[in-house]
């Protein structure tokens, strides 16, 4: 998918912000390719489990933090009846939206954000980068129809304490303190994720994992090598890793017979009763 963007010319300065300010910023050279290699990796299987849960003819749907747009997209290719696509930033979607598609300006973190009643509402890889996720699934199950399903993906690390030590799990575990020093980004609570659901009051809340295999030039690893060039300055500045540990690590990700794991993609759901508790 092409994209425009301006150049990525300054590099960021560290210091609190939030997703999109310092790292990760949307007018930055690449940025919408970026997701969308992280899209390439995951919408299959983001794709199979809603499309389980029933998604298609007849479904209102709200894809939240939506990016490029590419699961918006989806759910109307399996007959959605429409999509609300909300981002803070949305110049990745708002060019030629397809018939069905509503794209929506919002920053889900505010009150006033509240789009509607929907049968689906989909987070994926947002909520990890927002504060106070029970917060945020309990916000967004309120959006929910009778009987509607909220489904939240978020990153499950997999550079655990008995990790093999390598320049893969050194700028890995840099990736995961940087950005949660520049943005708060933060993923320990991810395998909790559905005791968020349940604390919601959704019902038959269930979870899967989904970990990529990081093959050479996958787009899962490039996704990382792309993702750990726009965090470089905020690995460097946590002390776990220099220059050569991360371009060790890039080198690793396209070496056969590499045998470092992605962190996963852990998908939790559940639905709203049919009246409210
Ligand atoms: C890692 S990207 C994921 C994009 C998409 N969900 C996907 O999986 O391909 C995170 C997205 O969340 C958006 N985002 C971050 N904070 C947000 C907020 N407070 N309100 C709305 N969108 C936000 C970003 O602009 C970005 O598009």
């Amino acid at each position: 998918m092409a994209h425009s963007a301006s150049s990525r010319s300054d590099a960021p300065t560290l210091g609190a912000s939030r997703y999109g300010e310092q790292v990760f910023r949307p007018q930055d050279q690449g940025e919408a390719d970026r997701i969308d290699l992280g899209a390439l990796a995951y919408d299959a299987t983001t794709m199979a489990r809603l499309r389980e849960l029933g998604a298609g003819p007849g479904w209102r749907c709200l894809d939240v933090g939506a990016g490029t747009g590419t699961v918006a997209r989806a759910l109307l290719e399996v007959g959605a009846d429409e999509v609300v696509a909300a981002d803070r930033d949305v110049r990745f979607l708002a060019a030629d939206p397809p018939p069905g598609l509503t794209v929506l300006e919002a920053d889900i973190t505010t009150d006033g954000f509240a789009p509607g009643t929907f049968d689906l509402v989909h987070a994926r890889f947002v909520l990890m980068h927002l504060p106070d996720p029970g917060r945020m699934v309990a916000r967004l199950a309120r959006m929910l129809a009778p009987q509607g399903v909220l489904v939240v993906s978020d990153a499950v690390d997999l550079t655990t304490a008995d990790a093999p030590d390598s320049s893969f799990t050194s700028a890995m575990r840099a990736m995961w303190q940087g950005l949660h020093d520049t943005i708060g980004t933060d993923v320990t609570w991810v395998p909790g994720c559905p005791r968020l659901l349940e604390a919601a009051s959704l019902e038959s809340v269930t979870a899967e994992i989904h970990v990529p295999p990081l093959q050479p030039d996958s787009a899962i690893s490039r996704f990382w090598a792309e993702t750990w060039d726009r965090a470089r300055a905020s690995m460097i500045a946590t002390g776990l890793v220099d220059d050569s540990t991360i371009d060790d690590a890039v080198r690793c990700l396209d070496a056969p017979g590499f045998c470092g794991h992605s962190p996963g993609m852990l998908t939790a759901w559940g639905h709203r009763p049919e009246a409210r508790p």
